[in-house]
This record gives structure tokens, sequence and C-alpha cells, in this order.
């Protein structure tokens, strides 16, 4: 798949077959993400890898959407802020930098056929339970990765770029 054909093939997956993620294309989703850019390459990041097999009960207390536990992987990205760059303004990088790590996941997913779906909308306490997170990361985002159950895409919803573009000076 070239560049934009990857790009217009990503999309939200929010339906899953049970069928296994070959290891292979595992691999390459944590290299992709292994390779992603950093501030300063600091790499102030972890990724939580969940087989949800049997864990369905558990699963919901995170995210509650069936489908969330459809897939038989869950990847999360945590950012560590100890571990990140801070700009003399005071801003801290780790959530952008976990946020490249992750998309980087997305699109490698997206490459291999695979279907995902950002979550950002979880309960980041049971999170924190459920995957036994220590209180130096910070939970980011989930993201299912399986076999779409259908082809549900659909034209993108987009502003256009007259609308979010700005030339030289705003
Ligand atoms: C940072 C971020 C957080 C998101 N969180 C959720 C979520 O918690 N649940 C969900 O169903 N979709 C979530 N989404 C998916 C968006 O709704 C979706 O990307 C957007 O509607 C565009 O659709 P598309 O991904 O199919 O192109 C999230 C997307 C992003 C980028």
């Amino acid at each position: 798949m070239d560049f934009e054909q990857l790009v217009r093939a990503r999309s939200s997956v929010r339906g899953y077959r049970p069928d296994q993620v070959e290891k292979e294309k595992m691999d390459k989703i944590l290299e992709a993400a292994r390779l992603a850019p950093t501030a300063v390459n600091m790499q102030p990041f972890r990724i939580l890898v969940i087989h949800t097999q049997g864990k369905a009960d558990q699963l919901k207390t995170v995210y509650h959407r069936e489908w969330f536990s459809q897939a038989p992987v869950i990847l999360g990205i945590m950012a560590v802020k100890s571990e990140a760059w801070t700009r003399k303004d005071g801003r801290n990088h780790a959530i952008i930098d976990a946020t490249i790590v992750m998309d980087h996941m997305i699109l490698a997913a997206a490459d291999q056929g695979l279907g995902t779906c950002w979550v950002c909308n979880f309960d980041p306490d049971a999170a924190r339970e459920v995957f036994n997170i220590p209180p130096f990361a910070d939970p980011v985002a989930f993201t299912p990765v399986g076999y779409p159950s259908e082809d549900k895409s659909k034209p993108k919803k987009r502003k256009e770029l007259s609308d979010l573009v700005v030339y030289e000076s705003w």
C-alpha cells in the first residue's frame, strides 16, 4: 500500500472477528512504534500488549464497548512524563510522543490489513487497576487490533482544507 492508500484505508473499526493476529504482524506493528520519533529522542513511553481471551469482564470496566474485547489483542500506550523532554516554558512532551507512537502502530496495523480504533474515552482508574499500571505511567490511549468483522468503510467526513490551513500568518 502506498502512503496515500494507507491513510485512506485506515478508519475506526468497531467490530472484530475472533481470528488471532499473526505474530509477524504484531512484530511489525511494535517495530513501527520503536522507530517513531520522540522529542529529543527520549522515548518516554511503554506499550501494553493485552491478549483479550477470557478477559472480557475486566476489559469492560476499562471501556464499556463489546467490540473493545472482541479483537484478540489490545494495545495501550503509556506516557512516562519523568522520562520526557520538557520545553523551557514547562510543556512536557510525553503525551505528544505517546500519541505519535500510537499513530505509528495504528497505521502499521492498517498496512497489514488489520483494523484498529483509537480509544481515549476509557476509565483511567480502571485501566490502572486492571493492567497494573504504575503511578509514574499515564495511560494515554488504547486500540483493539484484529480483523474487521465487516467492511464498514465509508467516505471520510472531514472539514475542508480551507477551514484548517492558514498560510503564512493567521
Ligand atoms: C485521540 C482520539 C480518541 C478517540 N477516542 C475514541 C473512543 O474513545 N471511542 C471511539 O469509539 N472512537 C474514538 N476515536 C475515534 C474517532 O471517533 C474517529 O477517529 C473519528 O470519528 C474519525 O473517523 P475514522 O477514524 O473512521 O476516520 C478517537 C479518535 C482519536 C484520534
